[in-house]
């Protein structure tokens, strides 16, 4: 038994929280879930957003399951996933992205991104120049790029392609405008790949080049390393190649915490309504399972969802053709278990 922190989240997350733990477990997972609020929810319950008996429990366990949390536009509390990866310094964001469905745009993708998650532009060092009159009149941005950031993140991919199979590393920048900060992180990475050299390909890109590329040709790409913003940015962009965000989960990983969770939000337009998608957060609780030794539990329940999707005659609404709730589609991967024989 493995311990497990659950935050079924806002919205549609309980609902597809529930449909995750349903599934996994009647394919075998072993964990011993420990349930606890955050958000709108964690406000609504405990009075804050990212309460202390939360954090405590991701401490504790060390791996996080995470449905969706709202976070209040404009005013109200700051966004918890952001604080989350804060306070746990989740410093890698890790997307895989293969194509499931066979009506997708591209079939057979096979990439992952592998992102920073706490430098670059995100990192939030910004203010406003007051001219004359106006105390907004510029706005500037730091762009913060560490060489130990870098070095880490870098290290990360390599070490991923290897224990994951993977041939080949590509980091994507902007050095050829951005010379200190993303010239910095590219001489860092040359560095770090000649440690790797003959176990490991590696080549580099210029974002706006690879934005292209990944469109005219996806299958060139194998594990992508990147800053923070380009990280973001190609990372929907490549769930865009494979049929949108309900496709891509997350891991949000560093040296003391894993946090998985969905890609997409809170959905509150169909919140309560029961018919939300769980592929994204089920799809998250495969790579939480391989990431606490339960891999054969993930390849069950990706075979299951292949076969649920595939066969198309349980499809959630926001598939062509579906009709089905979230828990009929989460019974339909349950009852595709069996074909395993
Ligand atoms: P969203 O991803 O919640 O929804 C966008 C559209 O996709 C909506 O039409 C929604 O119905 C649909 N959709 C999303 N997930 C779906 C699913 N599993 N099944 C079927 N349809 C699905 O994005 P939106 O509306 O911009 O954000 C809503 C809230 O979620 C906001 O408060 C935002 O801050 C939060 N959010 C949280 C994230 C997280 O916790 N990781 C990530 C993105 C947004």
């Amino acid at each position: 038994m493995r311990d497990v922190t659950l935050i079924p989240g806002d919205g549609i997350g309980p609902g597809i929280a529930k449909a995750t733990v349903d599934v996994i477990e009647a394919a075998g997972a072993r964990i011993r879930w420990h349930e606890h609020v955050a958000g709108v929810t964690g406000v609504e319950e405990k009075g804050e957003p990212l309460p202390p008996d939360t954090l405590a429990s991701i401490e504790e366990h060390r791996v996080a399951l995470k449905g969706p949390l709202t976070t209040p536009i404009g005013s109200g509390f700051r966004s918890v996933n952001v604080a989350l990866r804060k306070h746990f310094d989740l410093f890698a964001n890790v997307r895989p992205a293969y194509t499931i469905l066979p009506q997708a745009r591209y079939p057979g993708v096979d990439l992952v991104i592998v992102r920073e998650n706490t430098e670059g532009l995100y990192a939030g060092i910004e203010h406003f120049i007051g001219m004359e009159k106006d105390p907004r009149a510029v706005a500037e941005s730091v762009m913060l790029i560490t060489r130990y950031g870098s070095r880490r993140i870098v290290r990360f991919a390599f070490e991923y392609a290897l224990s994951h199979g993977r041939e080949k590393v590509t980091l994507v920048h902007k050095a050829n405008i951005l010379k200190y900060t993303q010239g910095l992180f590219l001489e860092v990475g040359r560095e770090i790949a000649r440690e790797y050299e003959g176990r490991v390909v590696f080549d580099d890109k210029i974002v706006d080049n690879t934005a292209m590329q990944l469109v005219l040709d996806p299958y060139q790409f194998d594990v992508i390393v990147t800053e923070n913003m380009f990280g973001d940015i190609l990372s929907d962009e490549v769930a865009g190649l494979i049929g949108g965000l309900g496709f891509a989960p997350g891991a949000n990983l560093g040296e003391n915490a894993a946090i998985f969770e969905a890609v997409h939000g809170s959905a509150p337009d169909i919140a309560g309504k029961g018919i939300a998608n769980p592929t994204s957060l089920l799809l998250a609780a495969c790579l939480m399972l391989e990431h606490i030794d339960q891999a054969p539990v993930a390849q069950v329940v990706r075979a299951a969802l292949e076969r649920t999707l595939v066969a198309g005659d349980t499809l959630t609404p926001d598939l062509e053709g579906g009709s089905a709730g979230t828990d009929e589609f989460a019974a339909a991967v349950i009852s595709n278990f069996e074909s395993d024989g």
